[in-house]
């Protein structure tokens, strides 16, 4: 979720417990997982455009539909977005 290369969800979001320079592009993580449902931060993080079809949070989920990038590959493997969703829940 701090790496550049993979989640780098720091680049948009604030996280719980990180100093410094905080983005506000998105709403902060604090308490995320008091808001929403296991299967909601699912939906966000899989392909928030199925929330919000104008949306700017990338989908981490899957490639389809997005045009003009060099890998078809989703962001973050099934495995990596496990991970993501057990801390998101965490942080209530
Ligand atoms: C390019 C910027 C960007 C990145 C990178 C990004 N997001 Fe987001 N995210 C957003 C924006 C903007 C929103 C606000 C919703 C909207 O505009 O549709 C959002 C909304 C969310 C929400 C809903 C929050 C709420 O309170 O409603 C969650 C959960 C979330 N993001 C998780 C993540 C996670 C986890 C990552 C990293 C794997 C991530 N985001 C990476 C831009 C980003």
């Amino acid at each position: 979720m701090t790496e550049r290369s993979l989640g780098n969800c720091i680049a948009c979001h604030a996280l719980p417990g990180q100093t410094g320079v905080l983005s506000s592009f998105g709403p902060s993580l604090q308490g995320v997982g008091a808001r929403y449902t296991a299967a909601q931060l699912q939906q966000w993080v899989v392909d928030a455009r199925q929330i919000h079809a104008q949306t700017l949070m990338p989908p981490f989920g899957t490639a389809q539909g997005l045009n003009r990038v060099a890998n078809t590959q989703a962001l973050l493997t099934p495995e990596q977005i496990t991970q993501v969703l057990a801390t998101l829940a965490q942080w209530r």
